[in-house]
């Protein structure tokens, strides 16, 4: 039904603003019991006799909600309902920011693609925080963190800023993701500068550390140690092996609990669209098939070289059972999805989680 009537719809409205109509249905989804039981009955996942233990949480299924679909944290029962194993809400950030101006979500339908410059609008970390708190979920919540979408906040109030999130997010997360790689901020800066990277990381924990743990997390983890919650970083598709490399060990030193890979690309190499098409577009990042080569690729560069045995979330063009179950081949040890869910509708995650789930 999805392709066949709701797409053709959706695709005559521009991109963003099919995306607000989805959310305001899933919204609708999110508060009412009745409707979250008819999306369960229409597309939810069986449950699985067994579950994935990541980091002492629960995971019925490996597919999540990847960050950026649901910003304001406004659908995840809803989400839940549709059979996603575990939800991540933002990015969030300290202060609230209406993004970069629209049109600002383009869609490259012949590349199953597309690109946004976003720029990091929502709500602002407190007031989402506080909806999260009233929350009542079976699955794993990730809370993904990025620096307000300002370019006059830099150097140590850029960490400031993060910090601040972090320890609202701690509040409500089940794990946090610390997005470093947004390529569509004012300054166009991000975190995967080694040297700043070190000193975000170091400026989190010395932070975070002035927060007791609770008594059951001992040990010498990022988050068992001095948080309250598991603690990932996520990279950029770009990023190249070397810088990766760097990038890794920094995190390891810190006791990061584990990688998300990937965000989405500044680049415009092997698409079907024109480059008359694409440069009317104008900048932002890239997310759907046309990364999905690169994604898995860095998946591996974790799995099979870098961090082997850690916790890694595969994200970046999973479109199919196909492609989701070529992740967890890969090493990945959860997956998500958000522009797969775009070009092949709701069907789609429980297409994924049943052939995922061990029962
Ligand atoms: C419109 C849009 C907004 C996004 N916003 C965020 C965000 O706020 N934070 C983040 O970490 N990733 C964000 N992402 C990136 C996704 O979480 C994901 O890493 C990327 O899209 C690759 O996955 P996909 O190919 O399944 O879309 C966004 C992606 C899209 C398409």
């Amino acid at each position: 039904m999805y392709k066949e009537l709701i797409k053709p719809l959706l695709f005559l409205m521009d991109a963003e603003h099919a995306h607000e109509w989805a959310i305001w249905i899933a919204n609708k989804t999110n508060r009412s019991d009745i409707l979250q039981n008819i999306v369960h009955r229409l597309y939810g996942v069986a449950d699985a006799k067994s579950s994935e233990q990541i980091w002492g949480l629960h995971f019925k299924n490996p597919l999540g909600l990847a960050a950026g679909f649901d910003k304001n944290g406004t659908t995840p029962r809803a989400m839940q309902a549709l059979g996603f194993g575990f939800i991540e809400v933002g990015s969030i950030t300290a202060h609230s920011s209406t993004g970069n101006p629209k049109p600002r979500a383009f869609r490259l339908p012949k590349d199953h693609s597309l690109i946004n410059r976003m720029g990091l609008n929502n709500e602002g970390a407190a007031r989402i925080v506080e909806r999260l708190k009233k929350l009542q979920l079976d699955i794993p919540l990730g809370v993904n963190i990025a620096k307000t979408n300002d370019p006059s906040i830099e150097g140590n109030a850029a960490v400031e800023d993060y910090v601040e999130s972090y320890l609202l997010a701690q509040q409500v997360a089940d794990y946090i993701t610390i997005n470093i790689s947004c390529p569509n901020t004012g300054e166009g800066k991000t975190f995967e500068d080694p040297g700043a990277l070190s000193e975000l990381l170091a400026g989190i924990k010395q932070k975070a550390s002035q927060v007791d743990p609770p008594a059951k997390q001992q040990g010498i983890s990022f988050s068992s140690t001095y948080a309250y919650v598991p603690t990932t970083v996520k990279f950029s598709v770009d990023t190249t092996h070397k810088n990766l490399v760097k990038l890794v060990a920094i995190c390891e030193d810190y006791g990061i609990d584990g990688y998300v890979a990937t965000n989405t690309s500044n680049s415009r190499e092997d698409l079907w669209h024109s480059e008359q098409e694409l440069s009317s577009i104008g900048q932002g990042g890239l997310s759907g098939r046309a990364i999905a080569k690169r994604s898995l690729e860095m998946t591996r560069w974790l799995s099979e070289e870098l961090v082997e045995g850690k916790p890694i979330i595969s994200v970046g063009g999973i479109d199919s059972v196909n492609s989701a179950l070529e992740r967890l081949e890969a090493g990945a040890h959860l997956l998500q999805i958000y522009t797969g869910l775009i070009y092949e509708g709701p069907g789609l995650v429980s297409d994924i989680a049943n052939a995922c789930t061990r029962n």
